[in-house]
């Protein structure tokens, strides 16, 4: 069995993206370096103050109120006389939005068409650092390309519970995985001179009632959970803007959150940078102008409140408002605040501190102080073979019973399902992108096998509203899987696309949760007919979350997880399949047998608190993801973590060298087959005996080896403090109690390979 690409990237034939891909990986490694320092990257971002104090000067009160608010859909500002440019945000998170016009009327621009990523949770299914900065640099150049200042991702929102309409947009339930991907996408993307816009801060779990809803949870659970990526995306990758999100927190807006933007943000993590609301997420002028929101996004006020949208009119239908200037002089912080500051001038000092960030992030991304706006690039070979890249190391191996990689040598193969010919790039709500091409699941296989092997193709399932299994498409499914060889079986969820009647589609888009964990449209029972049709049937599933596969995984040989793989994301499912390329993905989430299993869930807290729409409270603490199922001992379908390969890794030789308050980690990891490739080699830690109670592990370190067939590399990790800390409520700080700790090493958080310990 051959595999060339992986190949390549061990040896010397490199192309377009492991060139790319090696450079990140030699820039994400200095920045791994720099991270690991205490060196807080905010503090870059006051280079310019003393400059930017003197055109502060400069401004007329209207002039700096003009600064802080939305000119329309995307923009805001703009001082042609002192020569201060408007500055122009898009979506992201994993591509540069079409152009929405500035009323928000769509417009046909030939460069819409970019390069299309695959979605930020494939990308953090890879746990390579390296390929974040990659990712962030496509980014950064498209929006370059596109004259986007500030590029609105990466969303980072811890997935708590698998219904989220939108965990496709993040990366992980697990802080640490997040804190160490976050960084270098958002380094990437800053590299080319463009602001990253991290998001939604904070506790914006779920997309039902995210508008009103009032998010409650305990102290520690915020420090532990909640924070620590937001926290890493600040300090560590010294991220530009931030964007509030749209619920409360302990009864306040987030965006205008005295305790979020003012104590914690502003304060504890000194973000020198610049806070922008969610489109519609400002509800109050004073509020807005004292609790740090800088910069007020969004459409009409009146609008939204009759619920017509926050984002003109794209949630929920309802008539096309229509966007005038003068409508964004009704902002929070447009005319009323010009008002407020004119009777009393002690808030005048709070604007100016707001324009000064916008400048700061102005002069960052070279708008400001005579630099050249870097030109950018568009739909290059090497973005491409970046989004194939990260789709490759991304798709996760969850079952194989041997079927695949799947023989050359196949004549017939019938590809079944829906997601099999569906394009995705449109779906998902503001993260909807127009890709310059897409290569589907059943593309990429024919791609593959050229005119080697016959490939016949039954839709199966119908993908549209309150579909029921269809009799007929599964009678032609099950006499194509009869037929063939092999079957390659292409379902799971699907993006809801049409943003007018994104509730209609409510699958994997924002704005909605979905109804429940199953497969839509009767797959379950699509399924069950191929697999005893054939027995030699492959599971692909395309989603952003856990899916039940319950009725039937036992029953398939193999189940593959390719997540929204991008533009390039049928070639790479099909490099997997095949085994061109060895499988290297890990679960960044658990996947629960049942939903009832997920603890929000269990604890009745979700989407709200019984009785109170409005209101939930996280009584699921700090025991989010495999922290709950491991310490309460609840069987998961698929493990946080997990995730196969067609070769084998032996660990052995764990050392752990107890520091001051510290410990380094030594082990070696050997390829046992025959094959080349990648293991990800995770840490959790254990608190051996604590006196408040702890989850009973968290990963704490990871690393993502490459090794050929028999090679073998000694791995180290350092833990810092942090690795076995938790977080006081009483004395409201981190805490090291002394003790000793184990340290877990292993393929996934339930396949531990070894144990050792430290006592600190
Ligand atoms: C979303 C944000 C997005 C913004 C602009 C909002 O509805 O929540 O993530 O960046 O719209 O499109």
């Amino acid at each position: 069995m051959q595999f060339p690409r992986l190949a390549a990237l061990l040896g010397t034939t490199f192309c377009y993206a492991v060139t790319s891909v090696a450079q990140a990986q030699t820039k994400a490694t200095a920045s791994a370096k720099n991270s690991g320092s205490t060196v807080n990257k905010q503090a870059a971002l006051t280079t310019n103050d003393t400059k930017i104090n003197a055109l502060i000067k400069q401004m007329t009160l209207e002039e700096k109120v003009k600064m802080i608010h939305a000119n329309s859909a995307f923009a805001a500002g703009g001082i042609p006389r002192l020569g201060i440019p408007e500055i122009g945000t898009s979506d992201g998170p994993h591509g540069v939005r079409p152009e929405q016009g500035r009323d928000w009327k769509p417009v046909d621009n030939p460069n819409n068409a970019g390069t299309y990523l695959p979605t930020n949770n494939t990308l953090a299914s890879t746990w390579n650092p390296a390929l974040g900065y990659a990712y962030g640099t496509v980014l950064g150049s498209e929006a370059n390309f596109r004259g986007k200042d500030i590029i609105l991702g990466p969303g980072i929102n811890i997935i708590r519970a698998p219904l989220n309409g939108r965990n496709f947009e993040y990366l992980s339930e697990d802080p640490y995985l997040i804190s160490q991907m976050v960084v270098g996408y958002i380094r990437g993307v800053q590299d080319q001179g463009v602001s990253a816009c991290v998001k939604h801060y904070a506790a914006n779990n779920q997309e039902t009632h995210r508008s009103d809803v009032d998010v409650n949870m305990s102290e520690r659970a915020l420090r532990e959970i909640y924070l620590p990526g937001f926290q890493a995306a600040v300090q560590q990758g010294g991220v530009y803007s931030l964007m509030g999100s749209y619920n409360k927190f302990r009864g306040q807006y987030t965006t205008e959150n005295a305790y979020l933007m003012n104590t914690i943000l502003k304060g504890e993590w000194g973000f020198k940078g610049l806070v922008i609301s969610d489109w519609g997420s400002t509800h109050n002028t004073m509020d807005a102008l004292r609790n740090g929101t800088d910069l007020e996004m969004g459409t009409d006020l009146a609008l939204a409140s009759q619920g017509t949208a926050q984002d003109g009119g794209q949630i929920g239908g309802g008539p096309k408002p229509i966007y005038t200037p003068a409508l964004y002089e009704r902002f929070y912080l447009a005319s009323p605040a010009l008002d407020a500051a004119r009777k009393d001038p002690t808030l005048v000092p709070l604007i100016d501190d707001k324009v000064r960030r916008i400048l700061r992030v102005m002069y960052a991304t070279n708008m400001l102080g005579g630099a050249k706006r870097q030109p950018g690039s568009h739909n290059t070979k090497e973005h491409q073979a970046t989004a194939l890249k990260v789709a490759e190391e991304g798709i996760v191996l969850l079952k194989n019973d041997g079927i695949l990689p799947l023989k050359k040598t196949v004549k017939t193969v019938a590809v079944i399902g829906a997601n099999a010919t569906r394009e995705n790039a449109g779906g998902g709500g503001s993260a909807q992108l127009k890709g310059k091409y897409e290569i589907t699941p059943l593309q990429g296989l024919k791609n593959e096998l050229g005119n080697t092997a016959t490939i016949t193709y039954a839709q199966g399932y119908k993908i549209a509203r309150d579909q029921k299994a269809d009799p007929a498409l599964i009678a032609e499914a099950v006499a194509a899987a009869k037929a063939a060889e092999v079957v390659v079986f292409v379902g799971g969820s699907f993006h809801g696309y049409d943003y007018t009647k994104w509730s209609d589609n409510a699958y994997d888009a924002e704005d909605t949760d979905k109804p429940d964990m199953n497969m839509p449209f009767g797959q379950d029972e699509l399924v069950k007919a191929v697999l005893a049709a054939n027995p030699n049937t492959v599971v692909v599933l395309l989603g952003g979350g856990p899916i039940d596969v319950s009725a039937w995984a036992g029953q398939t040989k193999a189940i593959v997880e390719a997540w929204y793989p991008g533009m390039e994301g049928g070639n790479a499912l099909a490099h997997i399949l095949f085994g061109d390329v060895n499988p290297s993905g890990k679960l960044p989430f658990t996947f629960p047998v049942k939903l009832e299993d997920s603890p929000a869930h269990k604890l009745g807290e979700y989407p709200s608190t019984p009785g109170n729409p409005l209101k939930v409270t996280y009584k699921d603490d700090v025991y989010v993801g495999y922290r709950y199922f491991d310490t309460y001992k609840v069987a998961p379908q698929f493990a946080f973590g997990h995730g196969l390969s067609y070769t084998s890794f032996k660990y052995d030789k764990l050392s752990v060298t107890p520091g001051t308050k510290s410990a380094t980690v030594k082990l070696t990891v050997t390829n046992t087959g025959k094959v080349a490739g990648a293991e990800v080699v995770q840490v959790y830690v254990h608190d051996e005996q604590s006196s408040v109670k702890r989850p009973e592990k968290e990963l704490k370190g990871f690393q993502k080896v490459f090794l050929k067939p028999g090679e073998a590399k000694v791995v180290t990790l350092t833990l810092d403090s942090g690795a076995f800390q938790y977080y006081d409520e009483a004395k409201k700080a981190w805490h090291l109690e002394p003790g000793k700790f184990d340290v877990l090493v292993g393929s996934s958080s339930r396949d531990i390979r070894l144990t050792g310990n430290v006592t600190l």
